[in-house]
């Protein structure tokens, strides 16, 4: 299947695609907004945060899905129209299970953009992730590697304040930088009912084209 798919990467085994499936317990939860911290930092993303993307940005081609959970992303990119190759370290019943991301030295197949949420945390690659701010950074410099190499388009999900943080900005302004894309509207990850506490985060896009001409602006978008 992974040869299928054109990864000529690290497989991982049974055993350790259960270990990066298996819930993570933390004290306080994800942000004391008391939760249980998920398995290896899985939140579906709901759907209108995916097609506000999608209202702004074009894709090239097939879209790699690295990090796919259970399909929350994948689901909206192929309904509007797009090849989608799904992988995740883990297994949530969606797309390819055991492909660690940051092991990958190339794009499946030919897809020409990676679009995903990105674990803000630990998730037990073999290849070390840590605190979350420099697994973010880990994740966006690999991912831009992985896009430059075919010239491609990548989109992240991140947390709107990791975009200020002095490296993630020099990071994100030496790449093609083509647009950020701020979420107004705060994310709820998960519905409690009457336990449900306020979502503390915003959210943006962070938007990179290889093709974006050199030093020309990325531009800002609200949603
Ligand atoms: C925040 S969830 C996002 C899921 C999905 N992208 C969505 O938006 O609904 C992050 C996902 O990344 C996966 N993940 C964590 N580390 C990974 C890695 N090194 N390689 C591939 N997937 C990874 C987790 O298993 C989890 O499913």
């Amino acid at each position: 299947m992974l040869e299928q798919l054109g990864l000529p990467i690290v497989t991982m085994d049974e055993p350790a695609i259960r270990a990066a499936t298996e819930p993570v317990a933390r004290r306080g939860g994800i942000h004391n907004s008391g939760y249980e911290r998920q398995s290896r930092d899985f939140y579906a993303t709901p759907s209108r945060v995916t097609e506000a993307l999608l209202k702004h940005v074009k894709f090239r081609g097939p879209v790699w899905e690295p990090c796919c959970g259970d399909g929350a992303m994948s689901t909206v990119l192929s309904a509007h129209g797009h090849e989608v190759v799904s992988t995740d370290i883990a297994d949530r019943g969606f797309g390819t299970p055991g492909v660690d991301f940051l092991a990958c030295r190339e794009v499946p197949g030919n897809c020409r953009s990676i679009v995903t949420n990105p674990p803000y945390g630990d998730t037990g690659s073999p290849t070390g992730q840590s605190k979350s701010s420099v697994a973010m950074l880990d994740f966006l410099q690999h991912a831009m590697t992985l896009t430059e190499s075919i010239q491609g388009q990548l989109a992240l999900l991140v947390r709107l304040q990791w975009i200020a943080g002095k490296r993630a900005a020099q990071t994100m302004s030496a790449g093609p930088f083509s647009a950020v894309i701020v979420l107004t509207k705060r994310i709820q990850w998960f519905d409690l009912g009457d336990q449900t506490k306020t979502a503390q985060h915003h959210h943006a896009w962070v938007v990179f084209d290889h093709t974006h001409p050199t030093g020309q602006p990325p531009a800002m978008l609200f949603v």
